[in-house]
């Protein structure tokens, strides 16, 4: 359906110019919410940019339903408004003198559709985002909510056949962007619409996707359906980056089966399951999140596959509905959750367990360097 391959963007700078996308390559299939995931600057916008024909790459080849868009090579670039893109930028960018009606219908009456018509589909399009009664209020006096949803019914009123949303939620407060995120998640399986969503934020991607790209520095490090991503992570970015995670440094001791190692780390040798094939004496790092680790007070029973490590609590931080613990194990830190009532006090000593297939290694330096 979207179709993006070899894509390289630079921009000259005062300092001497910067590559903000460097040869980014992915493909979004029809129905599907596609997000690039990555910290600010990593390049997310302007790739999205791109693709909607508002900056013009070096190189790359950008096709839309088998169309190309966009072709460095030949030199072909179709114009942003031929392209059957809508987009929501992080702004809104809503027109302060026109009401909602007039803003969601503006796209309709740049393309000279008829009257009828553009009433026709802008109540649609307020219809699928829940402001049916506000058409005739002034757009400005709309909650942020409202604006957010105002704009993605303005990118709906054309019934574009991709849909770009650049980090719309995040002017949102806590609570709403919950809900906006759940709202376009339902919004995007109803319509069956093809989104690429761009965020930093991983909760809003994990949620909201079928598939992720992290994104790092103008480079895509890993692609995958959200839990392969989080489970999964191939590098020491992306286990940091999506979910924080324990990090430990450790070697490779031997093998206990296909894709799974013995790691000597200085907590002690664990059990781990590796993305990469890996032999003895590779440098490794394991990557355990905080969830998947067991805190228990007396030492659990001894099971196969799953590593106990004795630990001492430090202190503890309360969540609400969890409780992070911060524990020590051989003079190596560990953060680890736990349900709300769990009541670690700081001094004692508790047991760590963690099963082989939560412990992710990857290689040490893989992924650092782009
Ligand atoms: N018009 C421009 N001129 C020069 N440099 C630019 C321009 N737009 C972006 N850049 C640079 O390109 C890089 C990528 O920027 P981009 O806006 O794509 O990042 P982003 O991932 O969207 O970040 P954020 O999460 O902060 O929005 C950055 O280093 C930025 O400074
Ligand atoms: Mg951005």
């Amino acid at each position: 359906m979207l179709e993006v391959a070899g894509l390289h963007k630079s921009f000259e700078t005062a300092d001497g110019g910067v590559t903000a996308v460097d040869g980014v390559s992915f493909s979004v299939a029809a129905g599907q919410a596609f997000t690039l995931l990555g910290p600010s600057g990593c390049g997310k916008t302007t790739a999205l940019r791109c693709i909607a024909g508002l900056e013009r790459p070096g190189a790359g080849v950008i096709r839309l339903d088998g169309a190309e868009l966009f072709d460095g090579e030949t030199g072909t670039t179709v114009p942003p408004d031929k392209r059957g893109i809508g987009m929501v930028f992080q702004s809104y960018a809503i027109w302060p003198h026109m009401n909602v009606f007039d803003n969601v219908g503006f796209p309709l009456r740049i393309a000279r559709r008829p009257r009828a018509e553009i009433r026709e589909r802008v109540g649609w399009a307020l219809d699928m985002v829940q402001l049916a009664g506000f058409a005739g209020r002034d757009s400005t006096q709309l909650s942020g909510g409202q604006q957010q949803r105002l704009a993605v019914a303005r990118a709906l009123v054309q019934e574009p056949r991709l849909l770009l949303l650049d980090e719309p939620l995040s002017n949102l407060d806590a609570k709403l962007r919950e809900e906006m995120r759940d709202e376009l998640k339902r919004l995007q399986s109803a319509l069956g619409l093809t989104m690429l969503y761009v965020t930093h934020d991983q909760a809003e991607a994990i949620v909201l996707s079928d598939r992720i790209a992290v994104m790092s520095e103008g480079r895509i490090l890993q692609q995958g359906p959200p839990r392969e991503i989080y489970e999964r992570p191939r590098s020491r970015f992306v286990a940091d980056f999506v979910g924080s995670s324990n990090l430990l440094a450790g070697v490779v001791a031997g093998e206990l089966g296909e894709r799974r190692f013995r790691i000597e780390t200085d907590c002690g040798a664990v059990s781990a399951t590796a993305t990469a094939a890996l032999g003895p004496g590779e440098r490794v790092l394991v990557s355990l999140r905080p969830e998947r680790i067991h805190l228990t007070a007396a030492r659990p029973a001894n099971k196969a596959a799953r590593t106990v490590w004795e630990v001492t609590v430090d202190g503890s931080r309360f969540f609400g509905d969890s409780t992070y613990y911060d524990v020590t194990c051989r003079g190596t830190a560990l953060r680890v959750r736990a349900g709300p009532d769990f009541g670690f006090e700081p001094g004692i000593r508790a047991f760590a367990s963690i099963a082989a297939a939560d412990c992710v290694c990857v290689r040490a330096g893989d992924g650092d360097d782009g």
